[in-house]
């Protein structure tokens, strides 16, 4: 496998097409962004700690019968993954109430949802990434009604793996973002990233942050939280 030329450069990842034309590189930057963009910062190392966390919980969910886009890590900041055509949706899962969640219903962060809450955003940096229904998602035909069903099974599935996991190391997974792609048969594939970019972690026992709220807010101590997810992961 030889890697060609960039094919793309998102906020916080590139890829690259390979001499296979069904497999991509990904390659995960050091580059931080929040509020669609207008905050950003380099933070030294976040690049490889996704990769890592972002593979080892693609292969947790492999073992558990979800498969994904990913295929094997190749670095420290690389994966090999399947080409996939990327579904525009941002499909969150939620378990206790944080950010925009707590401000749309008024219910503080912390508290315990009765039971998972899942949101579709559509992807679109013009429009903000605007919270969109199952009528919205019909009329824009971003995926008829059969791939949603399949996606949202697919998001709670990956829901149920990570929070037990994560249980177990002392976190608490308190929502996630997911992406979803086509692959060249037309299958919904899980696609994108899990790391602490796109998920929040809080320690279960001093409700700690342990992601990117860290520097969307401000908190400091950013690399040293994603180091202590990689550490319960096993991964270092
Ligand atoms: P929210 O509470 O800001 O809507 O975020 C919900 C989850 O989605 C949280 O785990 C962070 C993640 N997320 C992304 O991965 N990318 C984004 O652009 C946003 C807004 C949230
Ligand atoms: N990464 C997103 C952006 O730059 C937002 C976020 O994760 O908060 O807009």
């Amino acid at each position: 496998m030889e890697k060609r030329e960039m094919l793309y450069e998102g906020k916080a990842k590139k890829v690259f097409k390979t001499d296979d034309p069904d497999l991509y590189v990904v390659e995960y930057k050091d580059d931080a962004t929040a509020f669609n963009g207008q905050k950003r910062e380099r933070i030294a190392g976040k690049g490889e700690l996704n990769n890592k966390i972002s593979a080892l919980f693609f292969e947790l969910l492999r073992e558990k019968g979800v498969e994904s886009h990913y295929v094997r890590r190749l670095s420290d900041t690389e994966q090999l993954v399947r080409r996939v055509t990327i579904i525009p949706l941002e499909v969150v899962v939620r378990n206790i109430a944080a950010g925009s969640l707590s401000k749309r219903l008024g219910w503080e962060e912390g508290r315990e949802l009765p039971r998972p809450v899942v949101e579709f955003y559509y992807k679109n940096d013009e429009l903000g990434d605007p919270l969109i229904n199952e009528s919205h998602i019909a009329v824009l035909g971003v995926a008829p009604p059969d791939q949603l069903d399949d996606i949202t099974t697919q998001a709670l599935k990956v829901n149920e793996i990570l929070t037990a996991y994560l249980r177990e190391r002392g976190i608490l997974l308190v929502d996630f973002k997911l992406e979803f792609g086509l692959d060249s048969g037309g299958r919904v594939l899980l696609a994108d990233e899990i790391s602490p970019d796109t998920c929040r972690f809080w320690d279960a026992a001093t409700k700690e942050k342990l992601d990117k709220d860290r520097f969307r807010r401000d908190l400091g101590g950013v690399e040293r939280a994603y180091e202590e997810v990689l550490h319960r992961l096993g991964g270092r």
